[in-house]
């Protein structure tokens, strides 16, 4: 049998809103997510005996391994607990999307993952024991199952489709420096209330925003309320949105916890010059919106 190949693409926040705690230390999100061009690969093929090998292309910053720990192997074992028996799969993953970075890109493994898998094995599994077993791998990764754009409720797994944002150049900016998500969600509870929501009205915005499919409604919509919880951490990331503002993009923002910064330009922007005035302050990489679902 061929291997089958999976996309699994990055994801960024259009808007995010922390509505409150949830039991277990989550936080209750109300977010938009959608897909992004950059992604990884997946390669799933059954085999003699399960392994997951690593090409990483990712040009800098933090390293993801191929051990038990990758969110690509905690998929297999979580769908081989859920049919009682073991999968032997040979996994290859091209990693192309930054760790660390808000991306997303473990969650969209791990979605990639669960797919191929149940594919590749012809696991009787139906759309409802996959959300199920993609909510307990990680918040994002249910998003990663269909992807394109959708609402996230809850801690981000409760999803609802609404219309791809429009065709626009994204750049990013990917900081020396990663962060981790449990510390950005800890730094976010320790802000003053005054602090706490600066992306106040930003999923209603967006979500008014998508119908009309004009850039300059969406430029004006987005947010996220992680942004002072990450600045808290790293002061520098305020100086790098504001860079970012200089150097011609239309908006700034944080990528869901960070540390990745994306830029936005209006429908007639070039991104090419933008993307040459960062070079410098971190690895700075041009992509767009995937503005279709799996
Ligand atoms: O689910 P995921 O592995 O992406 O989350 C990593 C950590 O981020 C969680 O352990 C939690 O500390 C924090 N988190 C949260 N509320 C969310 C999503 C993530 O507090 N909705």
């Amino acid at each position: 049998m061929t291997p089958l190949l999976c996309s699994a693409p990055a994801k960024l926040n259009l808007a995010l809103e922390i509505r409150g705690l949830l039991p277990g230390g989550y936080h209750e999100l109300d977010t938009v997510f959608t897909w992004l061009e950059l992604e990884d690969l997946l390669e799933v093929q059954p085999a003699a005996r399960t392994e997951l090998v690593l090409r990483d292309e990712i040009a800098r910053g933090a390293r993801v391994l191929a051990d038990e720990e990758n969110l690509v192997m905690r998929a297999l074992r979580s769908l081989e607990d859920q049919v009682g028996r073991e999968l032997p799969t040979r996994l290859h993953l091209v990693k192309r999307i930054p760790a660390g970075g808000g991306l997303g890109g473990g969650s969209a493994d791990a979605a990639a993952a669960l797919l191929g898998v149940a594919r590749a094995h012809r696991l009787p599994l139906s759309r409802g024991d996959l959300l199920r077993l993609a909510a307990r791998l990680g918040a994002d990764v249910a998003f990663g199952l269909d992807g394109g754009t959708a609402r996230g409720q809850g801690r981000g797994e409760i999803l609802s489709p609404l219309p791809p944002p429009p065709d626009l150049p994204v750049i990013l900016l990917i900081p020396p420096f990663p962060l981790s998500t449990p510390e950005v969600y800890q730094s976010w509870d320790r802000l003053p209330d005054a602090a706490r929501r600066p992306g106040r009205g930003s999923v209603e915005r967006v979500v008014s925003a998508l119908p009309s499919g004009r850039a300059e409604d969406l430029l004006e919509a987005v947010g996220n309320d992680l942004e002072p919880a990450a600045e808290a951490l790293r002061p520098e990331l305020s100086e790098l949105r504001a860079k970012m503002l200089q150097a011609g993009c239309s908006v700034a923002r944080l990528c869901g916890s960070g540390s990745t910064l994306f830029g936005l330009l209006g429908s007639n922007g070039d991104p090419a010059p933008v993307a040459a005035r960062l070079e410098g302050l971190g690895q700075v990489l041009c992509t767009r919106f995937r503005r279709s679902p799996r």
